[in-house]
């Protein structure tokens, strides 16, 4: 694979890949410069609340695999409606990347010295580590990109059972978490492009523009029927779709346009915390 040097070349190619050639190596040296990158991201207060897991031995890419397969497993019994894709991909991968959490470092972070404001702080702190963790895991994913390989971003070691799993394979304690799993691979195909809402939608300047609001009903709409489309289909713009209208119906402008909220009202918070409607994506799921 050719390696990339341009930055802003290597922001846009970063893609999901879910699909890896087999019987390929990736040198010591690369899988060195990738975790480098995780070494320079930003932390909060720059505790570097992270460790970096490598696992470049087939017997331990294999084991891992079957962690993962049962993760995907229990996504299926116990989080139905949510697109899962067989993770059996893991089994080509020249190397996985395991970000470990370590929860210890919140205490470096800012802390209330007044009762009232203790859970404003706590909550705060939680945004900051969980947003090194990301600065971290989005860094080696970079990495990998210029490294001319690609990899995902598999979260599914964050869920209790899956990081009791790996800790007990990797030998980390299991008060610490795996918030990122970075398997690496040589793509099966090309897969350069990706959904993303035009750039005129997302951003505001100066001040938060309410005709670019997404509303709740759009929300609901996404979870229900659009999400494994715009999760997984090799096309930026949505409106390029060969079923567009039929995917898209009432919604095809506010997915595809710089105005998603014509009558510029917004709306009051709602209960977000689990889906709400059931739609043509998720009737597996039976609402209860
Ligand atoms: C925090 C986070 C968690 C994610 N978890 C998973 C996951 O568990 N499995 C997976 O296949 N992809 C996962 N993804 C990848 C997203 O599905 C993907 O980034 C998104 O669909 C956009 O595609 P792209 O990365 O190719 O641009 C995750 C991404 C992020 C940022």
């Amino acid at each position: 694979m050719k390696k990339i040097n341009n930055f802003i070349e290597v922001i846009k190619k970063r893609r999901s890949v879910r699909k890896f050639e087999k019987g390929k190596t990736i040198s010591i040296e690369s899988l060195k410069r990738i975790v480098d990158c995780g070494r320079w991201a930003p932390s909060g207060a720059n505790t570097q609340c992270f460790d970096f897991v490598v696992i470049n031995e087939k017997n331990m890419i294999n084991k891992t695999t079957k962690v993962f397969l049962n993760q995907a497993q229990r996504l299926v019994d116990f989080a139905k409606g949510f697109p899962a894709v067989s993770k059996n991909y893991l089994a080509n991968t020249v190397a996985i990347i395991i970000v470990i959490g370590d929860p210890r470092w919140k205490v470096c972070f800012p802390h209330a010295s007044t009762k009232m404001f203790e859970k404003e702080y706590n909550d705060n702190n939680e945004a900051i580590f969980l947003c090194s963790l990301g600065a971290a895991i989005q860094n080696i994913q970079l990495g990998v990109t210029a490294e001319g390989l690609t990899s995902a971003w598999l979260s599914g070691s964050g869920e209790e059972k899956t990081n009791s799993d790996l800790s007990k394979l990797l030998g980390y304690p299991n008060w610490m978490k795996a918030y990122g799993t970075i398997p690496i691979g040589y793509p099966a195909k090309t897969q350069n492009k990706r959904y993303r809402r035009p750039l005129e939608q997302c951003l505001h300047w100066n001040k938060y523009e309410p005709k670019q609001y997404r509303t709740h009903s759009q929300v609901d709409f996404y979870e229900s029927a659009l999400r494994p489309f715009a999760m997984y289909r090799d096309e930026e713009q949505i409106e390029n779709w060969p079923d567009f209208k039929e995917k898209l119906g009432i919604w095809a402008n506010a997915f595809s346009s710089q105005i998603c909220n014509k009558n510029e009202k917004l709306e009051r918070k709602q209960n977000f915390s689990k889906p709400r409607t059931e739609g043509r994506s998720t009737r597996r799921r039976k609402l209860q």
